[in-house]
């Protein structure tokens, strides 16, 4: 099977961007694996006919909005992110009527729709570069608003307001101070992704994107409890297997799950399941992302 993908690739003139959360033998026939702004910025400079996405939904939207012309294809039709989904395009609306000063800030992990309404998008990678670089005291933020505490503890002097003020990812929010505690007594640091709760935030030594994590743990020794999805550790125990990382088995999303060898080799062959967004929709969602990325990279 993975023969028959790697000379698919070939014959297609294809890239597969893989996330990090994608299972391990996803991840080992992709060109690049990556976080969302590493797939982002790989997607737009992808000159292959065919770009195949292994993420969710947001991720193979962008991937589109950024590379227009090319086809962007996900192995899954229904791999989504229930964060995303927390913000609304009316959401926005509303919220900018009330604070008509405000910039609107929109985390990559949301709808084409919601970023068309955006004034600039961020990661988790970069949001707080993002909302830095911007004149606006107040800033409107969604649909994370774990990512927006962790926002506005960085830059205490603006106000963030978070759109809509729960929007969360359940597999972040199942970190709990029970897993902090059992971290310790293994005698771990604990690294977290900032979309994990605010309290969990302030025990950990590190806030991370999943691309900052795989970076950052190049260098040091000490045993790292990882907080985001567990696929992160498998990945970080391949690339460095001499260093011990824990992981929480019960951290998983379950879209990100949802492709396998044989979708991606359907995808491959049959170029599907094609992303396809209204133009006025890209145009408007391509200034936000585009401004994202000619301030952080
Ligand atoms: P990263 O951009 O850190 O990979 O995060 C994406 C994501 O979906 C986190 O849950
Ligand atoms: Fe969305 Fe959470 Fe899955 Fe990330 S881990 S893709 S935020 S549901």
């Amino acid at each position: 099977m993975e023969d028959e993908i790697r000379a698919l690739k070939t014959k297609k003139n294809a890239i597969v961007l893989v996330h990090n959360y994608q299972p391990m033998e996803i991840q080992a026939l992709g060109d690049v694996v990556g976080d969302s702004l590493q797939l982002a910025v790989e997607a737009r400079r992808a000159e292959a006919d065919l770009i195949v996405i292994c993420g969710v939904q947001f991720m193979a939207e962008t991937a589109k909005i950024l590379n227009p012309e090319r086809k962007v294809v996900i192995p899954v039709p229904d791999a989504g992110c229930p964060l995303a989904d927390f913000l609304t395009p009316e959401m926005i609306q509303e919220a900018k009527k009330r604070y008509p000063d405000a910039a609107v800030v929109v985390y990559v992990n949301s709808t084409a729709e919601a970023k068309a309404l955006a004034d600039i998008t961020c990661t988790s990678a970069n949001a707080v570069q993002i909302v830095a670089s911007l004149p606006n005291d107040t800033i409107l933020f969604g649909p994370d608003a774990n990512l927006a505490a962790y926002v506005q503890r960085e830059l205490p002097d603006k106000t963030i307001i978070p759109l809509p003020p729960g929007g969360h990812c359940y597999v972040h929010t199942g970190f709990t101070l029970a897993d902090v505690e059992a971290a310790r007594k293994k005698g771990s640091m604990i690294v977290c992704h900032p979309e994990c709760p605010p309290e969990i935030q302030e025990q950990a030594d590190l806030i991370m994107s999943t691309g900052g994590m795989i970076q950052g743990a190049i260098g040091g020794d000490e045993p790292w409890s990882i907080f985001t999805e567990r696929e992160v550790v498998s990945r970080l125990r391949v690339l460095y297997p001499g260093r011990v990382f824990y992981e929480k088995p019960e951290a998983v999303c379950a879209d990100m799950k949802k492709i396998s060898l044989v979708d991606l080799k359907r995808a491959l062959e049959r170029e599907e399941h094609e992303i396809v967004l209204s133009r006025e929709v890209m145009n408007r969602a391509h200034r936000a992302i585009e401004r994202m990325i000619a301030v952080g990279t």
